[in-house]
């Protein structure tokens, strides 16, 4: 596969007030990657939970299907997964144990777009969207309606939260504080994990949880990974754009939004504009991560200008970036706790990954599918370095001091 290097020096970082890391990480980055080209038409790129699903989508792009389409079976593999926390059956629930579901389409040639919010009991969201697109005259349905309109299209009502996800939200319910703010853009906002776990009490506040997790009956092996989750309720979410030989171009993005939401939270992935947005002369592009950021600087269609205005789309994507940036005048202590990525695809066949953070925990970088003929996972730039939300004590202590 011939993939090339569009840019090679000279990003501009824009002229906000950040921390040194910044240039620094960037700077690190311009070498290894920057925006990337397909080999050839088609391409489709989606977030890194669609990887084994991506290439049955690029095929049926092969094979003459419709751009949307084909971007609706690569999410709807982890919608289908229970074992995807994130998406679809199986998503973490909001505060009431209930899952909620967020999804948004745009469909290029026809410059159509629906979204859903808040939808309960629907599986596939993504789908669900689709349905709104063709079949009303609207371009968003929420909660009740929206779940009545899906049984209405002969969509199946079912219960959508797996065993697993509830004993995750029960240790959630057993141990957490302060859950309804001030949020992080409250001028009051006061970082109280951190003072709480910098302190000798870390291990201890550590132990309390494993020991919730252990009477709850999560398996070891997932006892960490809950923990986290608790300290740091996840995002998850999945973007997908797909470009096909003739030069047409679709988006989604389908989510279970933000882990232990208030009922009737919507992040960004169903707000046209901000988790997706496709511009059949331009491109399409789409957000994992923090919603309630992600729509403040209207990510997927900031990007989207910007690439209108002779951008790449990595230069796209990490203007807009810096947007979340400057919101928190560079504030670290804020900006450490937001997790953002974006998927950009350009009409030319050209695309780029970018994220705030190098990934969400240890060893476990951002990361942006692709298939052009050839599948792959490539690591996203990101911004910073390092990951967002990091806790000491998710180094399991050692056994002398359990
Ligand atoms: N990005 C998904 C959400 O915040 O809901």
């Amino acid at each position: 596969m011939v993939t090339r290097r569009e840019f090679v020096a000279g990003v501009a970082l824009g002229t906000i007030a950040g921390p040194a890391v910044t240039s620094a990480s960037a700077a690190s980055n311009i070498d290894t990657h920057q925006s990337m080209r397909a080999a050839k038409l088609p391409i489709i790129v989606s977030a890194g939970n669609g990887f084994p699903y991506i290439e049955a989508g690029y095929r049926q792009l092969v094979e003459g299907a419709d751009t949307l389409d084909a971007t609706l079976s690569v999410v709807r593999g982890p919608e289908d997964d229970p074992g995807d926390d994130s998406v679809g059956l199986g998503g973490l629930p909001n505060e009431e144990g209930v899952v909620e579901l967020d999804a948004s389409c745009m469909h290029g040639p026809s410059r159509r777009a629906a979204a859903v919010g808040g939808v309960r009991n629907i599986r596939n969201v993504s789908r669900l969207a689709r349905e709104v697109m063709l079949h009303t005259g609207h371009v968003m349905l929420v909660g009740e309606g929206a779940e009545r309109f899906a049984v209405a299209r002969g969509f199946k009502r079912e219960d959508l939260l797996t065993e697993d996800s509830r004993k995750v939200w029960l240790l959630w319910k057993e141990s957490h504080a302060d859950w309804w703010g001030p949020g992080l853009a409250d001028p009051s906002w006061k970082d109280r994990l951190r003072q709480r776990l910098h302190t000798s009490d870390a291990s201890r506040e550590y132990q309390r949880l494993q020991a919730l997790a252990q009477d709850l009956g999560i398996a070891p092996d997932l006892q960490q990974a809950a923990i986290r989750k608790i300290v740091f309720p996840p995002t998850g979410t999945i973007h997908c754009s797909a470009l096909s030989a003739k030069g047409e171009m679709s988006g989604c993005t389908t989510t279970s939004g933000l882990a232990w939401k208030l009922p009737g939270r919507c992040g960004d992935s169903p707000i046209i504009g901000a988790g997706c947005y496709t511009d059949q002369d331009v491109g399409s592009a789409g957000a994992t991560g923090s919603g309630e950021e992600n729509i403040k600087v209207a990510g997927a269609h900031s990007i989207i200008e910007n690439m209108r205005k002779g951008m790449s789309p990595f230069d796209a994507g990490m203007e807009t970036l810096k947007r979340i940036v400057r919101n928190y005048n560079g504030d670290m202590d804020r900006l450490k706790y937001v997790d953002m990525t974006y998927y950009i695809l350009r009409k030319d066949g050209a695309y780029a990954g970018v994220s705030l953070w190098t990934g969400y925990e240890p060893g476990k970088p951002h990361s942006i599918a692709v298939c052009d003929g050839t599948v792959r996972l490539e690591k996203t730039v990101s911004l910073y370095e390092g990951v967002s939300q990091e806790w000491p004590p998710l180094v399991v202590p050692s056994t002398s001091t359990l």
